[in-house]
């Protein structure tokens, strides 16, 4: 497995990669990572000739007050299981690389990016969509892989592709869970015992909520007040019920919702979402 660090031999590698018809599975990520990466890295390998990688924490997708200089980082322990899955290159460039001095430019998905965690994090996905093309236009992939955790997340990117024609399929992958139903997360690193015990409720919570809907409830007010419920040992910054494209709120479940939480354990915000097709 190779390591790159700038943006211009990245490039370099994936034309070379793509003269000689390999077809490229990329993974962005911010590193820390874990079951559920693995598994898109997996994909990614699988389903393409060559797998990338990228280990980047980016500051454009922090606010000042949240957790950029603290967020994990393990870049040896990140190399050592990108290559056990079979990832060829990784890309870990540093961040004067990536935003030098003089850098203005940024890439803004209108409507998809609002509400939800959009509302608590304004900037958020200006920050995520701009470095994902930034990774796009360095790995130049066919396929990318992201986890449904950040649905709002692949729903802006999805979006960004088809919109700005970029080509490349957007493959959105299942959360992957602890055995009690924890959504993996880097995050999860930051919660004590105690807090990591409380932040069982969001799943817990959403799950019921599955069950509600499968028995046929339909009333997204209905389905929300179950799940807000659910949550009351937790801050609870939203519990949304929206269409899963467009992730407009819905007040009435039909077609392919999207169930999604987002809670304060302490300083840690844990987001889970669960997805449900109406019959
Ligand atoms: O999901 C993440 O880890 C990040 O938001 C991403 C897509 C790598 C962009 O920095």
């Amino acid at each position: 497995m190779i390591i790159i660090r700038t943006p211009r031999e990245m490039r370099e590698w994936a034309l070379a990669q793509r003269q000689t018809g390999k077809t490229i599975g990329c993974v962005p990520t911010m590193g820390a990572l874990h079951e559920g990466h693995a598994s898109l890295m997996r994909e990614a390998v699988a389903k393409n000739d060559v797998g990338v990688a990228s280990l980047f924490v980016n500051p454009k997708q922090f606010a000042p007050h949240e957790d950029f200089g603290k967020y994990p980082r393990m870049f040896e322990a990140d190399c050592a299981m990108a290559e056990q899955i079979g990832i060829t290159a990784v890309y870990a460039p540093d961040v004067e690389t990536m935003y030098p001095d003089g850098y203005q430019t940024y890439v803004t998905v209108e409507e998809v990016s609002q509400g939800l965690c959009g509302a608590a994090r304004p900037h958020h996905f200006r920050g995520v969509t701009t470095v994902v093309t930034k990774l796009f236009n360095a790995m130049v992939p066919h396929r990318a892989y992201f986890g449904q955790k950040d649905a709002q997340q692949c729903a802006v990117i999805k979006r960004m592709a088809r919109d700005l024609d970029m080509g490349i399929e957007i493959v959105e992958m299942p959360i992957v869970r602890e055995a009690d139903g924890l959504a993996m997360s880097s995050r999860n690193a930051y919660l004590s015992p105690e807090e990591r015990q409380r932040a069982l409720c969001l799943s817990r919570s959403l799950f019921r909520a599955r069950d509600i809907m499968e028995l046929g409830e339909r009333n997204a007010r209905k389905i929300i007040h179950a799940v807000r419920e659910g949550m009351a040992d937790v801050d609870i910054d939203y519990v949304e019920l929206a269409d899963a494209d467009s992730l407009k709120p819905v007040e009435h479940v039909q077609g392919t919702i999207v169930l999604a939480a987002a809670a304060f354990l302490g300083k840690t915000r844990l987001i889970d979402n669960i997805k449900f097709e109406a019959k």
